[in-house]
This record gives structure tokens, sequence and C-alpha cells, in this order.
């Protein structure tokens, strides 16, 4: 029987590494009933709408969601299409493991890194609540809530005893914002006292950004409120080798989209050149999601292969296949 799987392939380099991806989940001969809907830069070309009623309606029928990245304009313009879908079907954990592939070129080959980040979705800096007090002054609203902070620490706590991982890191700027990042830690705390065997820890942001850059190794699991898992993820990816290796999810309670931390890479859209091995990853873990584990290992599997041969692979990581050269050495792994 074929999965039924919404499929939103994006603007930029989204159609393509989503293209990629289909064909690597076909090889691994999992069969799905894909539903292609559009959102972002191009839904609104077509339908006049960043986010069509049709692609909230179709993830709410089919529950799982594979995701290429979307165009947000900097500065004004249309809102994030990705911020709206996360508030609108309450996808409140970002999760995204941070792990190096064999053969990657990065400064930290000699590092292990291995560690997650669970990134709280729905509110923050996010909530786009901004206003103009008078002219010349702007003002933008951070939203932090006990029952958001709760239920990200919760997500972390259980993954860590579920996956037998040793520690959590909160994350935080609570020296400065008092009111609403304490309540994000007291929060976590909170949490902590009912995980024992799990070590619980706290950093401050701009600190943990350092200790990340000089001591990697040193992280397991990491727990932040929006902003500072943004900025922290494509951080992190930056010492794995970059943002075309590290996959996403983003997990509600009845909904789940996979998607890269990377965005629709405007300078080498339409190349033919990006590295879909990040939305690979996504849908590896999307396997794992609806069932498929012996799916999931075995794209797993075949993309750390094509990694340690080293030559099929983008420029981005070092080689100079295309994207279609790529994939098919994944999906030759996987036959
Ligand atoms: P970006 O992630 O698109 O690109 C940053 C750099 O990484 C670029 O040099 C790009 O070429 C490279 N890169 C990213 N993904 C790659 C891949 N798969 N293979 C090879 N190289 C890759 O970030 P940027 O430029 O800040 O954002 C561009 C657009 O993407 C913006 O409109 C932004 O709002 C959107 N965006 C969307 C996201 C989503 O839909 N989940 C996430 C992040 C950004």
């Amino acid at each position: 029987m074929a999965y039924q799987i919404t499929l939103i392939p994006g603007d930029g380099i989204g159609p393509e590494v989503s293209a990629a991806t289909v064909r690597v989940i076909e090889a691994a001969g999992i069969q799905v009933d894909w539903e292609v809907v559009e959102a972002g830069a191009s839904a609104l070309a077509d339908f006049g709408q960043v986010l069509p009623p049709k692609v909230v309606e179709s993830l709410e029928r089919t529950g799982v969601g594979l995701k290429g990245p979307t165009a947000t304009p900097v500065g004004g313009g249309h809102p994030s299409v990705n911020v709206a879908l996360r508030k609108k079907l309450d996808l409140y954990v970002n999760f995204r493991p941070i792990r190096m592939l064999p053969g990657t070129v990065s400064r930290f080959n000699d590092t292990h890194i291995d560690m997650v980040i669970f990134r709280e979705n729905t509110e923050d800096l996010y909530s786009g609540l901004e206003h103009e007090v008078v002219p010349g002054v702007v003002e933008s609203i951070k939203i932090i809530t006990r029952q958001a902070s709760l239920r990200i620490a919760e997500a972390a706590f259980a993954y860590c005893q579920r996956e037998n991982r040793k520690k959590v890191t909160a994350i935080h700027k609570a020296n400065i914002m008092k009111m609403s990042d304490g309540l994000f830690l007291r929060c976590c705390r909170e949490v902590a006292e009912r995980y024992p065997s799990i070590q619980y820890t706290e950093l401050i942001v701009d600190n943990a950004c350092m200790q990340l850059v000089m001591h990697p190794e040193q992280f397991d699991c990491l727990v932040l409120p929006n902003l500072y898992g943004d900025i922290v993820s494509d951080l992190a990816a930056g010492l794995v080798g970059g943002l075309g290796i590290v996959p996403g999810a983003n997990l509600g309670a009845r909904q789940a989209v996979f998607e890269a931390v990377h965005g629709t890479a405007p300078d080498i859209a339409g190349k033919g050149v990006a590295n879909p091995t990040a939305l690979i990853q996504s849908a590896s873990l999307m396997l794992a999601h609806i069932g498929e584990r012996e799916a999931s290992v075995r794209v797993k599997n075949a993309l750390e292969a094509v990694y340690a041969e080293g030559k099929h692979l983008t420029g981005d990581v070092g080689g100079s296949a295309s994207t279609s050269e790529f994939t098919d050495a994944v999906c030759a792994n996987l036959s």
C-alpha cells in the first residue's frame, strides 16, 4: 500500500532537492502517493497566496509532509510561510540532528560531533508582532509562554531518555531578558527535575556560540527558544560541512513536516548543483517517523557510502558532481 504524503517542493533549489529526494525514496522501495502542493513565492505567483488553504488541508489529511525551502523577502513583503505553517499546525518542535558524514571536509574532522537541537517553533520574536510606535521607533514583541517552554523542554528530555542521550543544555539570555528567557529557563529546570538521570546545564547564548566553535564535542542535546535555535542551527551546520547536510523535522501532536535547515539558496538555484543531502536526510527521519525504520537506515547507509567514497559529492562539500550525479550514486547504493 502506498503512503499518502504531502510534498511541498518550495522555491529556489527546493524543486531540485525535492525531486532528488523523491527519487531516493522510490529507490528505497517505498511506495508513496505524493500530494504535491505549492507554497511560497511559487504559490504567490500562481494563486496570489504564499500559503494556500490547500497546503494546510493536505497536511491535515496526510499528517506527514516533505517540504523544500520557501523564500521570504527581507525587510518587507509577504510574511514567512514557515512561521505561518508551524503556527497553523502547531508544529512546536523543530528537531535538528547535527552529525558529521564520513569523508566530509570540515575543520572539525578530528572532533566527535553528535548533537541534537530542539528549537521551540511557535513563538518568541517569530510571533510577527511588530509595529511602529512613533516614526523612527519600532517595537517587536518577544512572546515566551510557560506552555510552549514546558513542551519543548519535555520533548527534548523525553527524546534523550528514549535515545539514551546523557545531557541537555538550555541556551538563553536570561541575564538580560530576565522575564522572558527567565521563564524559559524555569520551565527547563522544572522538566529537568523529572529526569534525574539526564544531566542538565545552562549556557548564555553568546558563550554557547563560542563553546560550540571551540569545543563542539561537549554538546549532546540543546534546547532553545525560537530565535537562538534558528541561529545556532546554522552555526552547528557549519561545524559538520554546511547547510547542504543538516536535516530537520517540524513536529506537532498530529502532523510532522520534514525539511532541511537550509533556505532556497538563490545563488545556486536552477544550476543543478544543489546538495540534496539535507533533504534526503530529512526524508530518512520521515521514513522512521512513518514506521519504515529499515528503509530509513538503508537511506542513511547509502548516503554514508557515497560520502565515504567521495567521488560523487557536490561542490559545497568539496566535490564537483551535479545534483543528479550525486542522487544517481545514492540510488545505486540502494539497489
Ligand atoms: P540559504 O540557506 O538559502 O543559503 C545560505 C548559503 O548556503 C548559500 O551560499 C547557499 O548556496 C548555501 N546552501 C544552502 N543550501 C544548500 C544546498 N542544499 N546545497 C549547496 N549549498 C547550499 O540562506 P539565505 O541565503 O539566508 O536565504 C535564502 C532564502 O531562503 C530566504 O528567502 C530565506 O527566507 C529562505 N529560507 C527558507 C528556509 C525554509 O524554508 N525552511 C530556511 C532558511 C531560509
